[in-house]
């Protein structure tokens, strides 16, 4: 069996094997005189590929590929879908390194065949090229800089005392009074109803305590959107009208667009009718959008959709994960207590600014982003030129994907890495991890928007949490794995029990 022949072939022969390539001895002058191709790098095959994913297990643990495919081939190999994979922090610097003015990502039609349907615009995510940038211009406005999310904080710091107060309920509602059942639920909810409350410029209901339909069902429809994308990408067109994944990718789109398409149409009634009787047209983020000029508003629900669904499953997973890690290392936390309740507040909300004096707090979450990057996998595909990387000589167009999650264990840049050891990212005199090693929001251009956001609502969640309550772990849980479901989730409900600290809920 082909896979049974690889699982033999050690790592050491895979690197002869790479290295032959580039040898310099008489023999192979010819070879020396071109640097190796893509040719040369150890490759798997499709059926390998469908192996691996179908009786290996891995089709739901794909990060978990990665971490195999590194041992059996190293750090370049082109992978079962013939792109290049990356799998080492130096090599994913030399790809970021080199890229382009419009970066690319590579092809996004899976997430444009429903707006092609129905007439919807894209986004960030699926616009390429001049119209890609354009529309990064736009968007970047009052999101990129830490000045742009500081003007958030106010509401965010609302939605985190709403979320703190059915932390409260939900715990005072389980058997001890004290446990919370499905954390990822709670997480999940908050962070739609804090992107909802900058992208909306409105309230949803997702933390009150019966959560309304139509929200629920736009949670419903993420994950069914999310959960069936593997198989849309990895399956030949031809089997969407023989399987059920395909219909039930579609209706996933269908209830995203559903839920925000009428969110968006409100507001714009209420510009218009503000613009009629010669008011100020006052707001944020999507008075922002759509009183532009450059933005059409076809393209404000292929945006506002995009950054809704970016929104939401990568700060709750995140989040989940966080408070998984401290529950499971009690002296980690109390460092972070102490640093947390030593900040004076006027009125124990922190603004913005006051995260630049609690460095332990900042390196909690980029540890939990190291340990669990919430995505995965990335990619770059250089359209314009061919490039080196690894010694080898790619054409352009060639796809490279990224393995984040191999990449930010690897041992050399991160000893013990499957440790959760905040300590890494502090600026303290000790040597700063490659930067690339852990890059969970991307990097330059194409980077997250998002990101200022995402940290901003990360750091002032987990601040009340950790000043509040004691974390503990639910022994009842067992050993939690990560599942790839496009981000990384935890493999079953995490419950963990909220300590009481005595101390005051914020304002
Ligand atoms: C923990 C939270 C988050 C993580 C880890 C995360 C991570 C990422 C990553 C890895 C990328 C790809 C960057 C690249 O290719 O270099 C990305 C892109 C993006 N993110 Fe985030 N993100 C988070 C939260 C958010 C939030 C809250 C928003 C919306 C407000 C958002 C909106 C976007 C958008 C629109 C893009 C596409 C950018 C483009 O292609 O131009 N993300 N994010």
């Amino acid at each position: 069996m082909a896979a049974v022949r690889l699982l033999q072939r050690s790592p050491v022969a895979v690197a002869r094997t790479v290295c032959r390539g580039s040898r310099s001895t008489s023999s192979n002058r010819g070879a020396l005189e071109k640097p190796p191709t893509v040719k040369d790098l150890p490759r798997v095959g499709v059926l390998e590929l469908l192996y691996r994913m179908v009786f290996q297990g891995f089709y739901s643990r794909a990060h978990e590929l990665q971490l195999y495919e590194k041992q059996l081939y190293g750090s370049i190999y082109r992978d079962g879908m013939k792109n290049v994979s990356l799998t080492s922090p130096k090599l994913l610097e030399q790809v970021l390194r080199s890229d382009e003015k419009f970066p690319c990502r590579g092809d996004m039609s899976f997430w444009k065949d429903y707006r092609d349907m129905k007439g919807f615009g894209y986004g960030p995510f699926t616009v390429e090229g001049e119209s890609w940038y354009k529309l990064r211009t736009v968007l970047n406005k009052r999101m990129m800089l830490p000045k742009d999310s500081a003007r958030y904080c106010g509401i965010l710091n609302t939605v985190v005392a709403d979320f703190m107060v059915r932390l409260i309920y939900v715990r005072r509602c389980s058997p001890t009074g004290d446990l919370v059942m499905d954390l990822a639920n709670e997480f999940y909810r908050f962070s739609l109803e804090a992107i909802a409350t900058i992208l909306f410029e409105t309230r949803l209901g997702a933390l009150e305590k019966n959560i309304p339909a139509g929200t629920q069902q736009f949670i419903d429809a993420i994950g069914k959107m999310f959960s069936n994308s593997l198989a849309v990408v990895m399956l030949p067109k031809w089997s969407r009208n023989l399987l059920p994944y395909w219909g039930r990718y579609i209706d996933g789109w269908e209830g995203i667009f559903s839920f925000a398409k009428p969110l968006i149409d409100k507001k714009l009634e209420d510009i218009q009718q503000r613009i009629e009787r010669n008011q100020n047209v006052e707001g944020e983020y999507l008075t922002y959008l759509l009183s532009n000029a450059e933005m059409d508003t076809k393209d404000v629900y292929g945006s506002i959709a995009e950054l809704l669904l970016a929104g939401v499953d990568t700060i709750s997973n995140t989040l989940t994960w966080t408070l998984h890690l401290l529950s499971q290392h009690p002296q980690i936390q109390e460092k972070l207590h102490k640093e947390v309740s030593g900040l004076k507040t006027a009125d124990g909300t922190p603004s913005a600014g006051d995260f630049a004096h609690l460095p332990y707090l900042r390196a909690v979450i980029k540890e939990a982003l190291r340990m669990y990057p919430v995505i995965p996998f990335n990619a770059r595909v250089m359209s314009e030129k061919s490039i080196c990387v690894g010694g080898y000589h790619f054409s352009k167009n060639t796809v490279f994907t990224f393995c984040h999650y191999a990449i930010s264990h690897d041992e050399e840049t991160f000893p013990e890495p499957f440790t959760f050891k905040p300590e890494r990212w502090l600026r303290d005199g000790r040597e700063r991890p490659n930067a690339f090693g852990s890059i969970p929001f991307g990097f330059g251009v194409r980077g997250c928007v998002g990101r200022r956001i995402a940290e901003l609502e990360m750091y002032l969640v987990v601040f009340q949490i950790i000043r509040m309550f004691e974390i503990k772990p639910d022994p009842s849980v067992g050993e939690v794995k990560c599942l790839n479901r496009t981000v990384l989730i935890p493999d079953r409900l995490i419950s963990l029990y909220f300590v009481d600290r005595g101390c005051k809920k914020p304002a």
